[in-house]
């Protein structure tokens, strides 16, 4: 397995490129389903996850073409199974993705649950709880999701009891092509379900309420063909800040947009980053020392829980005390334990953390359970004294493309080892 080294002390300097959304890219990629094609994604990210709906995709019968030099994805074709295997679903729960638009398509899908992750339980029980509002059968066995609509789905309101980015998107997928007219009420509103819904709207769906949390939906009978631009990924763009911002660098992100960073950017300021938004990007600068800043996650447009452990590896170093409040996973604090090898002083009990800042960290060899958390080790070993060792880097190259290539541009001293 690759490891990553950093020697850490290094101020960041210069431009950082921000790459398309993970987290937009996977449910567009679903969205194919929904259609005979093409559809064509461009900016669109070389990353694992990637690859792994890609080839989802393709064991249902679509071609799926990745021209990475171009960043552009090409989709086509009509399932011919529809079904999505426990080995392809156990490496990513993103999987589920492909539920709604099979059903809605094909009147029927079989998909494997995806089980437990490392940050917590996490249940589908709202995507199947809306699948069934919309009219289909669902039924488990022997770990699978076996859904039907034989006659299709029809149109329904349906109130979310709880802020789902992956509820949303499966059901906003389905209602595209059910009789009559879905309204989604308590729907996420992260940027990525507004690039989903324009991306849809191209291909002949008729969305209203994009960016609110009410999506009205009125189905039409097919879609076709479309060719869209994925959005910036606004978690990376928050996690380079984060680099920057802890090595008292200054740095461009480019194609980062603002307003997509939600709470990020308010929380950052206060902490005693400084941010600026340009024509293409975002400028970030920390002139001084950091500041300890108190943090609760929540859905968009509020604090992103997966920029929980960037932000808590950065008030490792800052002056005061940051209480850090995970509300959306339960178990998403496995970085707390290697920050503590790497010197941080923190103590958290249940979902609250108090980190107590330290003048500096020390480099140690740390591994990581999930994508951000790893990506957190790597910010702490940015601003450490020594070396550091980050094994597990596969969590990394799930969500981070060419991440050692795009600090050591910048003046990082990192390094890949490859098995
Ligand atoms: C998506 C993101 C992930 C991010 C998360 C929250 C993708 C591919 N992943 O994950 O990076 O951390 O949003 O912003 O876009 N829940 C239920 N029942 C359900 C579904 C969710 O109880 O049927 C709960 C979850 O356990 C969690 C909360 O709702 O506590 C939010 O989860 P959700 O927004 O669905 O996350 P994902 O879509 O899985």
């Amino acid at each position: 397995m690759d490891r990553i080294v950093v020697r850490g002390g290094r101020r960041l300097s210069g431009v950082i490129p921000i790459s398309g959304a993970k987290n937009a890219a996977l449910p567009l990629m679903a969205a194919a389903l929904l259609t005979e094609g093409p559809l064509v994604l461009t900016n669109a990210p070389d990353l694992a996850d990637i690859a792994t709906m890609a080839a989802l995709l393709r064991t249902l019968g679509l071609t799926v073409e990745h021209d990475k030099a171009a960043r552009r994805i090409t989709l086509r074709g009509s399932a011919r199974d529809v079904t999505a295997p426990y080995d392809i679903v156990r490496k990513m729960r993103a999987s589920i993705l492909v539920l709604g638009p099979l059903v809605a398509r094909h009147g029927r899908a079989r998909v494997s649950l995806p089980g437990g992750c490392a940050i917590g339980t996490r249940p589908v029980d709202l995507h199947l709880k809306g699948l069934e509002a919309l009219g289909a059968t669902i039924a488990l066995d022997g770990g699978y999701i076996e859904a039907a609509a034989p006659k299709g789905l029809t149109g329904a309101r349906i109130v979310f009891p709880k802020v789902s980015v992956g509820a949303t998107e499966n059901l906003l997928m389905a209602a595209t092509l059910a009789r009559g007219r879905t309204e989604l009420v308590n729907a996420a509103r992260e940027p990525e379900i507004g690039d989903l819904a324009e991306c849809l709207n191209e291909m002949g769906a008729r969305i209203g309420g994009i960016g609110t949390d009410r999506l009205v939906i009125e189905g039409v009978d097919s879609l076709g063909p479309a060719e869209h631009p994925i959005i910036p990924d606004r978690i990376e763009a928050g996690t380079y800040a984060c680099a920057v911002a802890i090595t008292g660098g200054e740095a461009v992100l480019k194609g980062a947009r603002m307003a997509d960073l939600g709470a990020v950017p308010r929380t950052l300021r206060e902490a005693g980053v400084e941010l600026s938004e340009l024509r293409d990007g975002v400028r970030v600068r920390r002139p001084n020392g950091l500041i300890g800043t108190d943090v609760m996650t929540e859905p968009f447009p509020g604090f992103a829980t997966d920029m929980q452990a960037q932000f808590m590896a950065l008030m490792c170093v800052a002056e005061g005390a940051s209480m850090i409040t995970e509300t959306i996973f339960e178990n998403r604090f496995m970085h707390v334990p290697e920050l503590m090898r790497m010197g941080a002083r923190i103590n958290y009990h249940g979902a609250s953390a108090i980190v107590r800042g330290v003048p500096k960290l020390s480099g140690a060899p740390v591994m990581a359970t999930d994508l951000r958390a790893s990506v957190s080790l790597i910010l702490a070993a940015l601003a450490a004294e020594g070396q550091t060792t980050v094994s597990r880097v596969y969590h990394l190259d799930r969500g981070y493309e060419a991440i050692e290539r795009k600090l050591a541009a910048v003046g990082a001293d990192i390094e890949r080892l490859r098995d």
